[in-house]
């Protein structure tokens, strides 16, 4: 009785690990990030540059200096746009702006290699 009762316990351990393996992925995740950047923003932002403003690149230290270091304010900039970088809000969805910001904060944190 007991034998069976620590069986039905294991048996529903196990199925509630097995449930949480197979949580829905992510919406966004950077790998898209990556092919989303090298489509839209690689034309000006290859290797984490800027081609127009010299000042205004991808890289950790210059997205401190101009208070575009989070997801947030680079997925709204990127949403936005700001001249002469256009917007990308009827180009890209909600998520692909998420997945190619985190990309872009991902890539700044290690140093664009
Ligand atoms: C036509 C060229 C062009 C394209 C394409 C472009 N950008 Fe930009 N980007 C710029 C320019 C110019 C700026 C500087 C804007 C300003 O004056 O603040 C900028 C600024 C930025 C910044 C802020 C950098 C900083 O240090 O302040 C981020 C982040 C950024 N772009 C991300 C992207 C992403 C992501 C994409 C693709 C979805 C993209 N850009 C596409 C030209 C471009």
């Amino acid at each position: 009785m007991k034998q069976r009762l620590i069986r039905a316990v294991i048996l529903l351990m196990m199925m509630a690990i097995s449930l949480m393996g197979i949580q829905p992925a992510m919406a966004a995740n950077s790998g898209d990030g990556a092919k989303l950047f090298t489509v839209h923003c690689a034309g000006c932002h290859a290797n984490g540059g800027n081609i127009i403003r010299r000042g205004k690149t991808l890289k950790l230290k210059a997205l401190a200096k101009n208070h575009r270091d989070t997801q947030e304010a680079i997925a709204q900039l990127i949403t936005q746009g700001k001249n002469p970088m256009p917007a990308y809000n009827d180009r890209l969805t909600v998520p692909e702006i998420e997945a190619v910001a985190a990309y872009v904060l991902e890539q700044a944190e290690m140093g664009w290699k």
